[in-house]
Order: C-alpha cells, then sequence, then structure tokens
C-alpha cells in the first residue's frame, strides 16, 4: 500500500445543504484554489487514512454539472451502521479538509449522444445523484434530445431534488418527462418500478424503437438488476444500457488469465515512468501497489472505472469488466484492478 503522500490532493468542504431527513449536499473545492474538474455523470474518491500504512476508499458521485453549477458538489445518502456516510452527515462541517485521489468514472455523455432520440434515466433514491448531473447537461447541450425521467422513492418528503426536478419540468416542459414512484403510494400500479409497470413505461416513451434510447441506471443492486433484465428481455440492445452501481460487493473471481508467466509493466502516469513485473496470480494494481506506484483505485473488483489506464502495447485481460463499454475497449481502455498482462510485456498510459 502507498504511504499517504503527495499524490493526494486536499480537498474543503465549502458549504453544505441539508436536502431530505438523510441526506446532504457537500459543496467542495481544492484546499489549493486550484479547479475541481470532472465531466457530469463522474464521481469523485476519497481516502480516509486510518493509520500510517492503512487507508479506506469511497467514491461519491458529482450532482452538480460543470458550467451549470458554479461549485462542484456531491449528494450523500446517510447509511445505517455506514462508517463514513455517517460521519459526513452527522459531524462534517464547512471548512473540514479531506483527502482525495481525485475524479474518474464511465456514467457520463458519449460523445455521440446527437445520434440518439431519446435519454431514458431511471434512479431510486439516491441513484439520483449522478442521473442529476447528467439530466441537467443533457437539457442544456442537447436541445433536441428527448428526456425521461423514471424516479423511485418512498414518498415525495424522501425524494431528493424533488422541487428542482418539479422546476426543471416546468421549464422544458416540451422535452422533459419525469415519473415520480413512490412506494408507499395506495395504488400499487404505481408504487415500486416492478417489471410490469417497467415494460409499460418502455412502450409509453421508447415505443418499439429501442435503438434510438440510450439507458442510464442507478440504484440499489436489485432495482439495477430488474431493470436491466427488463431492458434487455424487452430488446433494448446492451450498449445502450449504462449502469452505476454504488454498492460494491466483491464478486468471486472465476476467471484466470489464459497466460499466467511473469511480464513487464512499463506505465506512464503523470510525467513518471514506473517499470515492474508482474505474474499471476498478481493483477496489475496488485503489485503497483506492492511496488508503492500510485495507481488511482477505489473498488478493486472492475466495478467503478478509477484504475483505469490506456493500453498502448501489449495486451491486458480481465477477469472483470462492469465498466468499460466495448468502443472504450477498443480504444485501448483497461481496468488495472482486475487485469493481467497476457501474451508478452505491456505499455499502459494513465
Ligand atoms: C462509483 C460510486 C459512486 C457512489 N456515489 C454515491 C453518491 O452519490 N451518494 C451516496 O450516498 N453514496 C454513493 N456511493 C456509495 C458510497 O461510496 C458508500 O458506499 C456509502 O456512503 C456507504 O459508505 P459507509 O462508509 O458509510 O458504509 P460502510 O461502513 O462501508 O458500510 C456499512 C454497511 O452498509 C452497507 N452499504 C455500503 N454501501 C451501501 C450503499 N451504497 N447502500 C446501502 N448499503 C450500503 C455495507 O454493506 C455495510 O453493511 C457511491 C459508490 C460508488 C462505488
Ligand atoms: S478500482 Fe474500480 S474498476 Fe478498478
Amino acid at each position: 500500500m502507498s504511504t499517504l503522500s503527495s499524490v493526494y490532493k486536499k480537498i474543503i468542504i465549502r458549504d453544505i445543504i441539508s436536502e431530505t431527513q438523510d441526506v446532504k449536499t457537500f459543496k467542495l473545492g481544492y484546499a489549493d484554489g486550484s479547479p475541481l474538474e470532472y465531466e457530469a455523470g463522474q464521481f469523485i474518491t476519497f481516502v480516509f487514512p486510518k493509520h500510517e500504512l492503512a487507508e479506506e476508499r469511497r467514491s461519491y458521485s458529482f450532482s452538480t454539472a460543470p458550467k451549470i453549477d458554479d461549485v462542484p458538489a456531491i449528494t450523500l445518502k446517510r447509511v445505517t451502521n455506514g462508517e463514513y456516510s455517517r460521519w459526513f452527515i452527522d459531524h462534517a462541517k464547512p471548512g473540514d479538509a479531506l483527502l482525495t485521489i481525485g475524479t474518474s468514472g464511465y456514467f457520463t455523455l458519449p460523445d455521440d449522444l446527437g445520434k440518439y432520440k431519446r435519454l431514458i434515466l431511471l434512479a431510486a433514491g439516491s441513484g439520483i445523484t449522478p442521473i442529476f448531473s447528467l439530466l441537467k447537461r443533457a437539457l442544456q447541450e442537447y436541445p433536441s434530445l428527448q428526456l425521461v425521467l423514471i424516479y423511485s422513492n418512498r414518498t415525495a418528503a424522501d425524494t431528493i431534488f424533488y422541487n428542482e426536478l418539479i422546476g426543471l419540468q416546468q421549464e422544458y416542459s416540451e422535452r422533459l418527462t419525469i415519473e415520480f414512484l413512490f412506494s408507499t403510494s395506495p395504488n400499487l400500479l404505481r408504487a415500486r418500478l416492478n417489471k410490469g409497470l417497467l415494460e409499460n413505461l418502455l412502450k409509453k416513451y421508447s415505443h418499439d424503437d429501442h435503438a434510438q434510447s440510450l439507458f442510464y441506471l442507478c440504484g440499489p443492486y436489485d432495482y439495477m438488476r430488474m431493470a436491466t433484465i427488463v431492458l434487455q428481455t424487452e430488446g433494448v440492445p446492451p450498449e445502450n444500457i449504462r449502469r452505476e452501481n454504488f454498492a460494491i460487493v466483491k464478486p468471486v473471481q472465476k476467471r484466470f488469465p489464459p497466460d499466467q508467466e511473469q511480464h513487464a509493466i512499463t506505465l506512464y502516469m503523470e510525467g513518471n515512468r514506473y517499470t515492474f513485473e508482474v505474474q499471476f496470480p498478481e493483477t496489475i494494481l496488485q503489485q503497483a501497489k506492492k511496488n508503492n506506484i500510485p495507481i488511482p483505485y477505489s473498488c478493486e473488483s472492475g466495478q467503478c472505472g478509477t484504475c483505469a489506464a490506456t493500453c498502448t502495447k501489449g495486451h491486458v485481460w480481465m477477469w472483470n469488466n462492469e465498466v468499460l463499454t466495448d468502443s472504450e475497449i477498443q480504444k485501448g481502455r483497461v481496468l488495472t484492478c482486475s487485469g493481467y498482462p497476457v501474451g508478452g510485456d505491456v505499455v499502459l498510459e494513465i
């Protein structure tokens, strides 16, 4: 593990806004005044030192969008018994400092968004955070795009950004439709998002023209699983479904690289050149950590994209990839946390 060092930047909580009973928005800025750069839909990863050689990491999506919101902000829900979310909600105050490895993530709008007719956003609870950021950007930058938000909560009072969303719906009434679903609703046909309800909403908004619809999903594991299965069963192409997973459950590794020999990695990162040998069972990230090479990471299981690099020579085989799309893989993007060099030496750039 790399020791706490200059690779981490200090960030300051500038302001805190209460959203619902257990949700707050935290406005952030770098302590040295440099701009906090990110894209709509991305997240920031904090590093929490435990003691001299141990640390923990947590990632939080931006609820703001660059150029639209003045100050970058994250929106966080208190998780019962959650170590860091409880600290944020119960104890954090303006002026508090945190350490970060920076921003990352692939839950962003594609460069070719203009070729789609509509964006269908599905969010549940705090899953609205990156979706709200994407929604604001899409409304502002893609005037010909139709937008649908299907947003599940317990009640209106628990609904994060409820008033802001109603405001957007009024402002963009020609282009934006919001379906608020409340699980406590007595009308069971419009309560919890289930298979039948999602099928109906899909017919209503995507018609049978699914190739022209791009879907973004963020919510609890079971919600995302159900929604993904329904969308795929109804004929939505898998590459039109983007997902952001908040609850990282490390999967058991069941696939192993076809080549388990030792190979050399050359890594170019922030003006530095690192060389090291990687041999199965160590992944590229695991070996880099042992060598104190500060590759950014968060989930360590192929689910967030923080550790991504571009492979400019050789091949990297990944045992799990839940974030990189086919087009990103074609550009050479690989995940170092689940990646092994295969078939020879490898050159990477971060
Ligand atoms: C890419 C990414 C983006 C994220 N963005 C956001 C965001 O915008 N807003 C936000 O509030 N959170 C977000 N999260 C979740 C966040 O990183 C933490 O997992 C969450 O705050 C819980 O951390 P903790 O230290 O409080 O809980 P821990 O101490 O890690 O966990 C305590 C208990 O809660 C369970 N748990 C952990 N995470 C969750 C969860 N998300 N939901 C339900 N139960 C959980 C654990 O299994 C454990 O039983 C994001 C996660 C990822 C990977
Ligand atoms: S650290 Fe999350 S994908 Fe590698």
